[in-house]
């Protein structure tokens, strides 16, 4: 079967935070965060292109909406007991997307979101104001909840060797034996570079967290979107130690464009470690599952997930392709490095703002006065970046990267 990747959903009115917050619909603030926009500054004509939060512009698996539609018939909505079918829908799913051997229901723990799955593992893996070593540039949401829970943050940059993001070593081992870090947040693919990392990369990072008593949460919420035939290796199957020292978090959210469900989980299988956090998170009283999103999972972790997923890589794979060769052909001065994951472009305007005078604000802006909603990748640590989403129809990237020609760059 065929999925439609190609229509284009009016979002407008539907409680959405990517096309409702650039026109003032949704407030100021998301989740406590500030919103980067002003009053909406689009000229007349420029229907707003949403590409920025990490959300998609494609209509879900139907097995989605069929799964939520025939629990949500049923006219109760109790107090309500997880079902067996949802452990086994995620270890089939790690199975056959991953390779994943061993798996069982014990070492499955539901998570609000994967920020809090993260929260959760710090606080038993950290004393207060504990450093906490993260690679740079690095997800927004990593840095608002290690800070607002009080952990310092320490970034080890990732390098830039042959057009390829590199995670520095010897920077990242000097800081954890100079800090003292044994806590560590590591992204799995990762946001906003789009590496897909290889196995010889996972097992040298694992060497040094193991040879310095450092404790690993690896958010893998991005495992399921590759590109270009690039396969995930999960953190934990690198070796026995690796399995016992990661905490390992997971979500059906960025897959089938489920965020707004709520509804991720996390994988340990240290008994020890599994039982300090499982005690963290019941004590929130606010960490549990929604039955809606409970049936959505199931809907989602399903053969024809399976298949709407792969169709979905193909064309993320072919909207990257042509953004990456429409930037590299006709803006000079913009550098992208080409995402092997996930649907993020994180572009560096260094060359491109000192050879015409300008500052990313103002290429910023000038995007949005046509409609190109994409976001300042300075708060992810790219001094001059812009982060763009491109999970849209393909005519719709085009239409962006054609106002993009014409007006700003
Ligand atoms: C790397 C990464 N982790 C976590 C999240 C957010 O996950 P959640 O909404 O489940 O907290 C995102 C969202 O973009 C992300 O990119």
């Amino acid at each position: 079967m065929r999925y439609d990747f190609t229509s284009i959903m009016d979002r407008h009115g539907r409680d959405s935070v990517a096309v409702d917050a650039p026109s003032g619909a949704a407030g100021k603030t998301f989740f406590g965060m500030e919103l980067p926009f002003g009053p909406d500054s689009r000229e007349k004509g420029f229907d707003p292109i949403p590409m920025w939060v990490a959300d998609m512009n494609f209509p879900t698996v139907p097995t989605i909406p069929q799964a939520i539609i025939a629990r949500a018939e049923h006219p109760a909505y109790g107090y309500y007991l997880p079902r067996q079918e949802y452990f086994d829908a995620i270890i089939r799913w790690h199975e056959q997307r991953n390779g994943v051997t061993g798996l069982a229901r014990e070492h499955i723990g539901y998570e609000n979101g994967v920020l809090g799955g993260i929260v959760s593992a710090l606080q038993v893996l950290c004393a207060p104001g504990d450093p906490v070593l993260l690679h740079s540039p690095t997800y927004i949401g990593f840095t608002h909840c290690i800070e607002d829970n009080g952990w310092d943050i320490v970034l080890s940059p990732l390098r830039l060797e042959d057009g390829v993001w590199r995670i520095d070593y010897e920077d990242m081992e000097e800081k954890i034996v100079r800090r003292g870090i044994h806590a560590a947040v590591f992204c799995s693919p990762h946001n906003p570079t789009g590496r897909v990392w290889e196995r010889w990369e996972l097992e040298k990072v694992m060497e040094i967290y193991k040879k310095h008593d450092v404790f690993v949460i690896s958010d893998e919420i991005w495992s399921d979107l590759l590109l270009d035939g690039h396969r995930h290796i999960p953190l934990q199957s690198i070796s026995q130690d690796a399995r016992e020292r990661t905490v390992a978090i997971y979500a059906p959210s960025k897959t089938f464009n489920l965020a707004g469900l709520i509804g991720s989980y996390r994988i340990i299988y240290d008994r020890y470690l599994r039982e300090r956090i499982a005690r963290v998170e019941a004590s929130t009283h606010y960490n549990a599952m929604n039955v809606l999103s409970m049936h959505a999972l199931i809907g989602a972790y399903s053969p024809e997930g399976m298949e709407w997923v792969d169709q979905l890589c193909e064309v993320l794979s072919g909207n990257v392709r042509y953004a990456c060769d429409f930037i590299d052909a006709r803006f000079p001065g913009v550098r992208v490095i080409r995402p092997q994951g996930t649907y993020m472009l994180f572009l560096d305007c260094t060359q491109w703002c000192a050879e015409h005078g300008k500052t990313v604000d103002e290429v910023l802006a000038a995007g949005y006065k046509v409609g190109v909603i994409w976001q300042d990748g300075r708060p992810f640590h790219g001094p001059c970046h812009i982060r763009m989403n491109l999970a849209l129809p393909l005519s719709r990237v085009q239409e962006a990267f054609d106002r993009l020609e014409k007006y700003v760059f």
